[in-house]
């Protein structure tokens, strides 16, 4: 007999306040899937996965935990793979990626002033890169600048942060690593640059503040113009936005996806 979720009770269990159906694939042995999913989408709920045993193991040819919303697999050591603690979650939704892509592009567009006025450099991306708006960062001028650009910030309720300490001036660099070539980017960068808040419930509000602040910050004068351009001229992706926070929760922005 299977052991897994008895797929005839799960409508039985389901109340206003299910939000999601977690079958396990016990032993590496799938779930019933397809009716999981059925039910899923009769009831517009997630199916999150604990494939914590079903690495390598497919239903109707399909990779578990590859299947619907989420999958998590764990990597304990008693599984196929392991190493120590960790474990590894498989999202099939493109929600989260879309929204930092939309907060990713649209401090792009408010800093292009800055750096055209040479005041910050903004990422470079190569032409062969698709990105995943993991970090979106600028760079000031030097130490002294950054510092007082992050104080300023923080005065103003604006957590930036600095980011990174090169590998090669940590304690394990210093003890193991040798730093090949002349040091001309490396430990400069890493003083120069901040890194800005992205974080899928960043609202079109806090963004706007972050702007703001860093522009006030270059230019004081800057910040009436910025606050007239958020009430009367919204660019088109600022619309976009706006439009996808009113009109999305958390939960369907995800199912929608
Ligand atoms: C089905 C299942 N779910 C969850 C877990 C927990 O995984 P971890 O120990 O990596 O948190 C395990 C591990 O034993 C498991 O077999």
């Amino acid at each position: 007999m299977l052991k897994n979720i008895d797929v005839n009770e799960i409508e039985k269990a389901i109340s206003a306040r299910t939000w999601a159906i977690v079958p396990i694939h016990y032993a590496g042995v799938p779930s019933d899937m397809d009716r999981i999913l059925e039910i899923a989408k009769a009831y517009q709920i997630f199916v999150i996965a604990d494939a914590a045993q079903g690495v390598m193991s497919r239903y109707k040819g399909r990779a578990l935990g590859s299947i619907r919303d989420i999958g998590a697999f764990s990597f304990h050591e008693t599984k196929n793979l392991h190493c120590g603690e960790g474990g590894a979650l498989l999202m099939a939704r493109q929600a989260i990626f879309k929204k930092r892509m939309e907060l990713w592009n649209f401090y792009g567009e408010q800093f292009r002033d800055l750096a055209d006025q040479g005041r910050i450099e903004l990422p470079f991306i190569p032409t062969y890169a698709m990105l995943n708006a993991h970090i979106y960062y600028i760079k000031v001028r030097d130490l002294p600048e950054r510092t007082r650009l992050i104080a300023y910030a923080k005065e103003r309720g604006v957590c930036l942060v600095f980011h990174y300490v090169p590998l090669h001036s940590s304690e394990a660099g210093r003890k193991f690593g040798t730093f090949v070539g002349e040091d001309k980017y490396t430990t400069k960068d890493s003083e120069r640059l901040i890194r800005l808040p992205l974080y899928y419930s960043l609202s079109t509000a806090e963004q706007l503040k972050v702007v703001d602040v860093i522009h006030s910050f270059f230019k004081p004068s800057l910040r009436v113009n910025i606050g007239s351009w958020e009430r009367k001229s919204a660019s088109a992706s600022t619309k976009s936005l706006l439009f996808c926070y009113i009109v999305s929760s958390f939960n369907q922005n995800l199912l929608n996806a």
